[in-house]
């Protein structure tokens, strides 16, 4: 438990990649940190890393995807007073298409990827709408809005995010909760495995990038961020279609162009 003055950010998939930066980048702004991960040795080099910065940080060696663990951390963040950030980043992807790939590695993704979050996020948002203050980042996927350009599976996972983060920052925003969802395009990390090699360096953006370009997003209060978007009217553009589909989503006639039943 944290007994200095200053708040603290627990972060998931802290041992490498994006999560690993915003552990750098959060201890430079002054948050003690509880850092998630399976690796424990790996975790302990980046909270070593991060006291150098003066602040604490603690590892919580966990696998997400067993229920065991994530009850645990999730209690953590029920009984914590002094967390005042979740960085929802653990995440792991899946080979292409649906038909030949292994069940057994998308129930695992599934796990990981959407049944951790929502715990930790539920029993943060609990905890900071209690206390009247946090910050809830998820990190969700530009592929979320891209389900043709990769498995369907994993952009399924990173649209849930997306949603989730959605709608919990309607729920929270009453709480002085702040919600926000990143959607990192391809970011240079141990992700993408040796299938990274492959991709076209001006489509990957390197971590640090990313979590600075996220993080100066979540000063600005956006409720999404697009690290690699040029232009934010794009998204605004997006949404505001999708908000003039909303009157006519449920009606009590089907449509002309499908006829009416007798
Ligand atoms: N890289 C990209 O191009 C990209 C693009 C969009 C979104 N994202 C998202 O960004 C997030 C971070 O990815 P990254 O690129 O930094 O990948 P990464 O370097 O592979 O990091 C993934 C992190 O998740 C942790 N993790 C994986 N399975 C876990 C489990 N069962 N329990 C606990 N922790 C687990 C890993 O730690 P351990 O192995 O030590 O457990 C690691 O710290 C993910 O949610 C990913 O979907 C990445």
């Amino acid at each position: 438990m944290n007994t200095s003055a200053r708040p603290t950010a627990l972060i998931t998939g802290a041992s490498s990649g994006i999560g690993a930066v915003y552990a750098d980048r959060l201890a430079r702004r002054g948050y003690d940190l509880v850092l998630v991960a399976r690796d424990a040795a790996r975790l302990t080099t980046v909270a070593e890393a991060a006291t150098r910065h003066g602040v604490a940080a603690e590892t919580v060696r966990a696998d997400l995807a067993q229920p065991a663990d994530l009850r645990r951390v999730e209690a953590r963040l029920r009984g914590d007073g002094a967390i005042a950030m979740l960085v929802n980043n653990a995440g792991i992807g899946a080979a292409p298409g649906l038909a030949n790939v292994d069940p057994d590695a998308l129930e695992q993704m599934i796990a990981v990827n959407v049944t951790a979050p929502t715990r930790l996020a539920g029993a943060a948002a609990a905890a900071f709408a209690a206390a009247g203050r946090g910050v809830i980042v998820n990190l969700s996927s530009a592929l979320a809005l891209a389900p043709e350009l990769f498995s369907g599976a994993y952009s399924g996972t990173k649209a849930y995010l997306l949603n989730l983060s959605i709608s919990l920052r309607q729920e929270m925003a009453p709480h002085g909760v702040q919600v926000q969802a990143v959607l990192p395009g391809a970011t240079r990390t141990a992700f993408w495995g040796p299938a990274g090699e492959g991709l076209p360096a001006e489509m990957l953006m390197d971590a640090g990038e990313l979590v600075d370009a996220a993080l100066a997003g979540l000063d600005a209060g956006e409720d999404v961020t697009i690290p690699s978007l040029p232009d934010r009217a794009d998204w605004d553009g997006f949404n505001a279609a999708r908000g003039r589909l909303g009157p006519n989503l449920s009606r009590q006639h089907a449509a002309a162009r499908y006829g009416r039943a007798a």
